[in-house]
């Protein structure tokens, strides 16, 4: 790839009732990690759905591949969000009243993209895949929900909190596979967490703190 910067923030600032950060610019490049920590409430999910295409940010811009995301069509858009953008939220959605498989035959369908049976055995969710979603565990729903994003093979995964409701064994599972997708693959992470240790693995920390993102590694 011969554009090695995949996202790109410049002066990205966001209010709602309140301003929540001001002048946030960062980059981040392929194989490369970057946690990013604050307390509850400071703008970290705002932020998130900002560097994702999901929000509008009030000023500044987000590129992507050196390209503004909020200025390119619409269709342009939904593709990029389809193909190249992996986007685990907080709360997970699954499609509920499909099987576990249905749920990553949607995903593999939209992105082209064939199903990786050696990840969703990684992933220990071959046992469960023609369980319906609501009969899954929590975390079962959680890796399910991992495994459905990185079938498509992101070039950049969004992570808020993806480990927040799993136990320590399977969230280091879980963080291993997402820091070994973006070294073997030509991709990024994005994590926000709240764990204390899960930012040491990342290349880059940075806080959200009094209105600015502060490179803290
Ligand atoms: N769509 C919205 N409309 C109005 N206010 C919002 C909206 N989304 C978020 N907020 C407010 O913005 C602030 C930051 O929210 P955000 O979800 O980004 O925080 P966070 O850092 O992710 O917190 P947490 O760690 O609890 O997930 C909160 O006060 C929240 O109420
Ligand atoms: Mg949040």
């Amino acid at each position: 790839m011969t554009n090695d910067i995949l996202l790109e923030a410049n002066d990205v600032s966001h209010n709602f009732d309140y301003d929540l950060f001001k002048n946030v610019s960062f980059k981040i490049q392929n194989h490369s990690s970057l946690a990013i920590l604050g307390k509850s409430g400071s703008g970290k999910s705002t932020l998130l759905n900002i560097l994702s295409s999901l929000l509008h940010p009030k000023s500044g811009e987000v590129k992507f591949l050196g390209r503004n995301l909020y200025k390119i069509k619409n269709k342009e858009l939904l593709k990029i969000r389809r193909e190249d953008f992996g986007i685990i939220f907080q709360a997970h959605y699954l499609f509920r009243g499909f099987s576990a498989r249905e749920n990553l035959k949607i995903s593999s369908l939209l992105s082209k993209k064939e199903l990786d049976y050696e990840l969703l055995e990684k992933m220990d969710i071959t046992k469960v895949l023609d369980l319906g979603v609501g009969e899954l565990s929590g975390g079962q729903q959680q890796r399910l929900s991992v495994a459905r994003i990185l079938s498509k093979k992101p070039k950049i995964i969004f992570a808020d909190e993806p480990s927040g409701n799993l136990d320590q064994e399977n969230s280091k599972n879980l963080m291993k596979i997402l820091f070994d997708y973006v070294k073997y693959n030509e991709a990024a992470l994005i994590l926000v967490t709240h764990e204390n240790d899960l930012p040491n693995f990342c290349d880059k920390i940075y806080k959200l703190e009094n209105l600015e993102l502060k490179e803290i590694k």
